[in-house]
């Protein structure tokens, strides 16, 4: 050993970085990611397994993902120079913070998604806050306001975790005041809130991201996809790595959007048991639960937090806790199929009867 020291080679910034390893729990009933809960389409995968030749394992993927770019286009009424793929959309929120953030700031509005603020670290640009108010509303002036000189400005809408969404009006006042690149991530859309992808044709600085990892069950072969202008798209080039999206990937993305109609049905199945859940939850005095336009819920459960949710560990249920503030007195649960919904239930509901311990003052 010769006493090398990797952190003193290393910024500040990155040294006081946690690395994200979350801690997984074989069998439970998983409820922490916000995926889609439904097995994969026999058919798609069938499919998929035929299109994917021994080819795909010795050669290099398409570098610019070409067929499936179509495919987008062809789904959303867009140009491939308005189109760039991703390995999943944290790839795509790390090249716009290396893109736009290294050495800028970068505007973001908590409590939102935890990536925009480490890729925003890892990208060495600077993090100033604009919180949400008290209902996790979006405070447009503040945004404006810090946005003012900024690189970029970031918009979870709908939000993770909060679910609610913004409205195309306060995103279109952002785009104006704010002159730099504005990324509205709606990662959730599929399961509400209001499309952004109109308010491409007046604004330039707008990017809009979209993941196939909920709606689309794709979250194991991470495929995420932006839509902005072409004169974005040209600097986000130059940061890209070449083969970003693999072979296989590329395949089940492409048969995945040629099929959306097989998960259109899985999603309204979705909606349809959040709305169930929703009403359990708000039947429960200790719990205030928030209305979502996504594919999770987030409650509050006081200053029992922490004890719900290691209550529901040991009853083999994995939610997703906070633990620090702004969140320490949230959690939030993922809409997962009717039978894992009802695990959830009753295991909170026995949790919740369980006795808190008593605190020492
Ligand atoms: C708001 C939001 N954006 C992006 C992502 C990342 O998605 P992907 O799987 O495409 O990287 C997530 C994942 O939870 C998310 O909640």
């Amino acid at each position: 050993m010769n006493n090398f020291d990797a952190g003193s080679f290393v910024r500040k910034g990155l040294r006081g970085l946690t690395p994200y390893k979350p801690d997984l729990y074989p069998g439970f009933t998983k409820l922490d990611a916000n995926e889609n809960p439904y097995a994969f389409p026999r058919e798609i995968q069938e499919k998929i397994y035929k299109t994917v030749g021994s080819e795909a394992f010795n050669r290099y993927p398409d570098p610019m993902a070409d067929e499936l770019v179509s495919e987008i286009c062809a789904c959303y009424g867009l140009s491939p120079d308005r189109i760039m793929v991703g390995n999943g959309s944290d790839e795509l929120i790390l090249n716009l913070m290396l893109t736009f953030g290294t050495g800028n700031r970068v505007v973001i509005t908590p409590p939102t998604f935890s990536m925009y603020g480490i890729h925003a670290r890892v990208a060495g640009a600077e993090i100033v806050e604009a919180p949400r108010d008290q209902e996790f509303a979006l405070v447009t002036d503040e945004i404006i306001q810090a946005g003012n000189g900024a690189g970029l400005v970031v918009i979870c809408s709908p939000n993770n975790p909060s679910g609610n969404s913004a409205a195309a009006d306060q995103i279109a006042a952002i785009l104006e005041g704010c002159r730099c690149p504005v990324v509205v991530d709606q990662a959730y859309l599929e399961f509400g809130g209001a499309d952004m992808q109109p308010l491409l044709a007046d604004y330039d600085n707008l990017v809009i991201l979209r993941t196939m990892s909920k709606a689309y069950g794709l979250a194991g072969l991470r495929v995420g996809y932006l839509f902005t202008s072409p004169g974005i798209i040209n600097y986000l080039l130059k940061v890209k790595q070449p083969f970003n999206l693999n072979n296989f990937s590329q395949a089940a993305a492409l048969e995945v959007l040629r099929h959306r109609d097989l998960f259109t049905r899985q999603v309204a199945q979705i909606t349809d048991e959040r709305g169930k859940m929703y009403r359990a939850l708000q039947d429960m005095p200790e719990i205030q639960v928030y209305p979502s336009d996504t594919n999770y819920l987030l409650f509050a459960a006081g200053d029992r937090a922490g004890e719900v949710y290691q209550g529901l560990l040991r009853e083999k249920v994995l939610i997703r806790n906070f633990g620090d503030p702004p969140l320490a007195r949230y959690l939030r649960v993922t809409v997962g199929t009717p039978e894992e919904n009802k695990i959830f239930l009753s295991a909170l509901r026995k949790v919740i009867e369980t006795p808190g311990e008593k605190k020492n003052d």
